[in-house]
């Protein structure tokens, strides 16, 4: 019988469900040395909050994030609300003793991020980590594979892309359009991810930063207003008159050109209003020995090409990574090509946490709190490239 570790999660709508689903099953698909065990499910909805924990299997929940960080049942807390949030949460957790997992990006800003490390690296006997999912993508993890074993020898370029199309003007004022609560837009949101694959990958550091663009294309949304007696929310709460407007004060899309202290070069593409664009993300590093390209939306794929092979026969092979004996983390899942999706890099998230908290290696390397805060520095050093139209260096940025 395996050790058990209890969880508490915070947050209970998107990353909610996507983490109940991964504590829920990652011992149904992986021999974990420690059995994470859904304790409490902590949100703002009271009404809510009884269903939910009903359904995806936690056994109490509250709305009292101060007092469950705090208790002495709770191993690991989950940190799964707006960036704002984060630190406040993560660092009281912290503070407590707990393990954290936290939701990327690390922060809104880079004060909270840094805060965040910086209690993360005095809370010694404590693990964090970060949900930067799509380096469990089989696929990606064995691009990490291929490069950190030198099969595109040395690396020249980084093209990495994160569109999506859903935030046009119809789209209501949530939380992920206000500074205030998410730091930045798209940015923030998308390109994190997209640093930190291309950080993963490459083993490399981004060491200056230039030419970045951001734009905020819609600069007003229609306010939700509070529903009266649950406290939640509803959309245009009266259709007759006019919806109230209120501000939209991050970017809509950014990108941005970089160097990396190896000699690679790279661009970087965000935005929420690329039409056709549902959640694509996409990442090709091209090398002196040949090229890898991945792209989520064909997530069992990996892009692979040899540039040693003759020119005559050379070509993108499609690599499908679900063979168990070959491919990262495809042994826990399903027979050779029954393919796999979204959820499942999270799953394959929480066995590797479990792993690591047990004193055992990860199947691919895990960020943690100093690790994405080296990806939040270069989401600042953009930002601040993007105000002042002009190169930063990472040694400028703290
Ligand atoms: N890894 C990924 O692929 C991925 C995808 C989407 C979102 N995210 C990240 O996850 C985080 C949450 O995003 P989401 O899409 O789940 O947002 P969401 O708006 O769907 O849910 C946020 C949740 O936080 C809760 N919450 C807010 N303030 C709270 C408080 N003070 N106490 C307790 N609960 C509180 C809300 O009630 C809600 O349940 C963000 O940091 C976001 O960037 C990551």
């Amino acid at each position: 019988m395996s050790q058990t570790l209890n969880v508490a999660l915070i947050g209970q709508k998107f990353m909610g469900r996507v983490h109940s689903n991964a504590y829920l099953n990652a011992g149904r698909f992986f021999n974990l040395p420690i059995q994470p065990v859904m304790h409490t499910i902590a949100g703002l909805d009271l009404i809510s909050l009884a269903p939910f924990a009903d359904r995806w299997g936690w056994a109490n929940y509250s709305t009292n994030w101060k007092e469950i960080v705090k208790d002495p049942a709770l191993d690991l807390i989950d940190v799964s609300t707006p960036n704002y949030m984060h630190a406040e949460q993560a660092v009281a957790a912290l503070s407590a003793g707990k393990h954290v997992a936290c939701e990327k990006p690390l922060a809104g800003t880079l004060k909270d991020a840094r805060m965040m490390r910086n209690a993360a690296a005095r809370a010694k006997k404590c693990r964090t980590f970060v949900w930067f999912n799509y380096r469990r993508c089989p696929a990606v993890a064995l691009a990490y594979k291929l490069i950190s074993g030198g099969r595109l020898g040395k690396l020249y370029h980084v093209r990495a892309r994160y569109l999506q199309d859903w935030a046009g003007p119809d789209h209501p004022l949530t939380w992920r359009f206000q500074k205030k609560y998410a730091g930045t837009g798209a940015h923030g949101d998308l390109n994190s991810h997209m640093i930190d694959l291309a950080r993963f990958l490459t083993g490399d550091e981004i060491s200056e930063v230039s030419g970045a663009l951001g734009e905020n294309f819609i600069s007003e949304r229609e306010v939700i207003e509070p529903r009266p007696k649950t406290g939640g929310a509803r959309r245009g709460a009266n259709r007759r008159k006019k919806p109230k407007q209120g501000k939209s004060d991050v970017d809509d899309a950014m990108m941005f050109l970089c160097r990396f202290s190896k000699g690679a070069i790279g661009s970087f593409e965000a935005s929420r209003l690329a039409s056709g664009h549902a959640n694509d993300n996409s990442i090709e590093i091209s090398g002196e020995h040949g090229a890898i390209r991945f792209s989520f939306e064909e997530m069992n794929r990996l892009f692979f090409y040899d540039h040693t092979e003759s020119r005559d026969t050379a070509g993108w092979r499609e690599v499908m990574c679900t063979s168990a004996g070959n491919h990262p983390y495809a042994g826990a899942w399903w027979p050779d090509g029954h393919v796999i999706g979204y959820e499942n890099t999270f799953v394959n998230m929480v066995a590797d946490m479990m792993a690591i908290i047990a004193g055992d290696d990860p199947i691919v390397p895990m960020p943690d709190f100093a690790d994405a805060y080296e990806t939040q520095r270069v989401l600042e050093a953009a930002s601040l490239a993007a105000k002042s139209r002009s190169a930063v260096k990472l040694t400028e940025v703290k």
